[in-house]
């Protein structure tokens, strides 16, 4: 478990003054090895170094000690501040390119190359304002971590935000050029929650507030020079407004449906201003990256997969649990070290779904030697998405657990694109219908052939989200599907392709699809 409070908060403090004091040499050497953290381009990284409870960036997960700001702070939070923001933005980013750190909202994208297109050529000569919008929508099934981080730790993410808006230099005029105010008001990151985190939101209210009274948000932010507000906006429970374009459409006050791009959010985002959207993990991450050093943070988990993660692990184990980990680890020393082990031991283990509901399904064979970073999980024609672990024992009825998906997709989709709209609508009856078996065996493949008509043709990815999970459940339980439709065939009499059974109609017995 974690080190006592003093030495941690000691360590913390140590290794920070050091990352600070040192990082410039570090940079430049890291600089001469390449340009930019891609995922072509990242750093060689010691592969599977342990993590210790001092490597951990959340302290407080667990709630060993107070969310206000007076504890934040002797836990390492706000610890020269002011010396971060007056560094360049240019080293800034490059220290989280350097980190390799990757979005932690699900697509993996490395975020100092995405932060960077908020400074494109001649920014500061825009007279528009520019957001940060911090993503705590968190709805993907599985996935309860941002939740704990706003709970527990809402420090990390206030200053993170902080640090996070002066990378991208977000203002609504320039820190070091300024510029012509604009009619709209002097706002620079928003906070997008979910409208059911009533208590998350009360709790990082409170944490902004406090941030303010002691001088580390509003005009000068730390004694910077740097006037930074942050502001909550409290959402309304859409699944699809996690999306960023549907998220900024929501914040702007319409109906949250995601928006076509490019135009992207750096160019067009909130209000048609450059606008950047990342999620809680990685703007709460940011500070202690920048005050421990970007190889401090990139030792951990393997080339291109850097960092600490947070891990949500659920469904049959013996304890669930929200944990960091190092990125790579491998999926069964995840679930034996923090939840417990599988309910019933290893051998009882029949699937994992890895990262959230949206990322395919994997048998346990796959999950023997599977390590939980992006690249590995790729491999195998799966996804880290938010690294939401979901267990599940022989006891498991996998088509019915994917049905149910299928039935939550449906529901959440917004209705603008046909494929998503209609083919949400059918592969939900047709699980029901896989479900009890009602279904002729060519009806997997139509099935398989109607997720890959979806799939890369929405505008949003909420049409891979749905046709994936079936996908995986097709590659690895198909024997499973034929079983069923063998025993229905055995019990009933074989169905026809749609799901009426032969000679039904003639006897006044039509059953609809799905019913
Ligand atoms: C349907 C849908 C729902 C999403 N929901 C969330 C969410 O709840 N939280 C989140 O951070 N990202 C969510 N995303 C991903 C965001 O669009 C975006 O990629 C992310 O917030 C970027 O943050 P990052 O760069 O820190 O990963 C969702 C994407 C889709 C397609
Ligand atoms: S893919 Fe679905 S949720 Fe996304 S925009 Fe199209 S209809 Fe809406």
């Amino acid at each position: 478990m974690l080190c006592a409070p003093s030495t941690k908060a000691a360590t913390l403090r140590t290794s920070a003054t050091r990352a600070l004091a040192t990082s410039t040499s570090h940079h430049n050497a890291a600089q001469q090895r390449r340009s930019m953290a891609t995922v072509q381009d990242a750093p060689p990284a010691s592969h599977a170094k342990e993590l210790q409870d001092q490597d951990r960036i959340f302290t407080n997960l667990y709630g060993h000690h107070g969310a206000d700001i007076k504890s934040a702070m002797k836990y390492g939070d706000w610890y020269k501040t002011k010396e971060i923001l007056l560094k360049s933005h240019d080293w800034l980013i490059s220290e989280i390119k350097t980190s390799g750190l990757r979005g932690r909202g699900g697509a993996g994208f490395p975020s100092g190359m995405k932060w960077s297109f908020m400074n494109f050529k001649g920014w500061e000569n825009d007279t528009k304002p520019r957001y940060l919008v911090v993503n705590a929508d968190e709805g993907e099934p599985g996935t309860c971590k941002d939740r704990e981080i706003m709970r527990k730790d809402p420090h990390k993410l206030v200053e993170g935000c902080l640090v996070a808006g002066r990378m991208m230099n977000v203002s609504s005029y320039g820190y070091t050029t300024p510029m012509k105010r604009t009619s709209v008001p002097n706002v620079r990151a928003y906070i997008y929650i979910r409208g059911e985190f009533y208590h998350e939101a009360t709790v990082l209210q409170r944490a902004i507030q406090e941030a303010y009274k002691e001088g580390f948000l509003g005009k000068n932010a730390c004694g910077s020079g740097y006037d930074f507000d942050v502001f909550l906006h409290r959402g309304m429970g859409a699944y699809v407004c996690g999306e960023e374009t549907s998220l900024i459409e929501s914040l702007e006050g319409k109906p949250g449906k995601p928006r076509l791009k490019p135009p992207f959010p750096a160019a067009v985002g909130v209000f048609g201003c450059p606008s950047t959207v990342a999620n809680v993990e990685t703007v709460a991450v940011a500070p202690t990256i920048i005050r421990r050093g970007a190889n401090w943070f990139n030792q951990f988990g393997r080339e291109r997969n850097a960092g600490t993660k947070l891990f949500c692990i659920s469904g049959h184990v013996e304890h669930p649990v929200t944990v960091e980990e190092r990125m790579s680890i491998p999926l069964k020393e995840l679930i034996e070290k923090h939840a417990g082990g599988v309910r019933g031991g290893w051998d009882n283990l029949k699937a994992v779904i890895p990262g959230g509901s949206s990322t395919p399904i994997l048998p346990k064979k796959t999950c023997d030697e599977q390590l939980m970073d992006f690249d590995a999980l790729k491999d195998n024609q799966s996804g880290l998405g938010t690294a939401a672990v979901i267990v599940m024992d022989q006891s498991t009825d996998v088509v019915r657990a994917i049905s149910r998906l299928s039935k939550f997709y449906h529901h959440e989709s917004c209705g603008q694109c046909t494929p998503c709209r209609e083919g949400s609508k059918w592969t939900e009856q047709i699980m029901q219908r896989f479900e009890k078996g009602q279904a002729r065996e060519r009806e997997i493949d139509m099935m398989q052939e109607l997720t890959k008509q979806v799939e890369g043709h929405t505008i949003c990815a909420l049409g891979e989200a749905f046709a994936w999970p079936i996908q995986g459940l097709i590659r690895h339980f198909r024997p499973e599907l034929e079983a069923r439709i063998r025993d229905h065939d055995k019990r009933v009499g074989p169905s026809v392709a749609g799901g009426w059974r032969e000679g039904s109609e003639k006897h006044g017995m039509l059953i609809s699809p799905g019913q």
